[in-house]
């Protein structure tokens, strides 16, 4: 699922790759992987990778004055291995938009507007089918109880803290960061739309 918070054109980066500011307030995530082809498992070098995602308050940028033009939302390419990384911070849970007829139709059904803080990522390679998913953090409060039901176990994520003065000098970092490997497996097919 797309959803509506997708803005095509996001900037195109390269390595080291980050979604936002080392600023950016929120708990630092670095989250990597490997692009693969899933018909055999071999890598998918130079896949394209769309990422957007809200802040730590729960906002997308565009509707979100206090966040720069584009912030959290970048498009970059995986290494001729078919791997990532990039560094973001952890978003948040947020309501989707209740205020007209979805508001009155989720009343009227007893349902609330929360959905559990996620990763918004579409994955292409040639010859392959273009992969629209989210990835959802572990143990966020509404990780049971989505509003539009769209979280899977395999798409939940697990963060690993990491806080020992080795590994933040590794990262040139002053806070505790944390790590999330997930890997991508595309079908073969035409990329269909963008
Ligand atoms: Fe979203």
């Amino acid at each position: 699922m797309e959803g509506p918070f997708y803005r095509p054109g996001a900037p195109l980066v390269a390595p080291p790759v980050a979604l936002c500011a080392d600023d950016e307030p929120g708990e630092v995530l670095f989250v990597s992987g490997q692009v693969r082809s899933a018909a055999d498992g071999r890598p998918l070098p130079g896949a394209l990778l769309d990422v957007w995602q809200t802040s730590q308050a729960g906002l997308y940028e565009h509707e979100d004055p206090g966040q720069p033009d584009w912030n959290l939302r970048r498009r970059f390419h995986a290494d001729g291995a078919g791997r990532y990384e990039f560094r973001t911070v952890a978003p948040a849970p947020y309501q989707i938009p209740h205020s007209g007829p979805v508001g009155r139709l989720l009343a009227a059904v007893g349902r609330h507007p929360w959905r559990p803080a996620h990763l918004h990522l579409k994955v292409s390679a040639p010859q392959h089918k273009a992969l629209t998913t989210m990835l959802y953090l572990e143990g966020d409060p509404w990780l049971d109880d989505d509003t539009i039901f769209s979280v899977k176990p395999a798409l939940t994520i697990a963060l690993t803290r990491h806080d020992r003065p080795e590994d933040l000098a590794a990262r040139g970092l002053d806070r505790p960061f944390h790590t999330v490997a997930y890997d991508f497996a595309l079908q073969r097919g035409s990329p269909g739309p963008a």
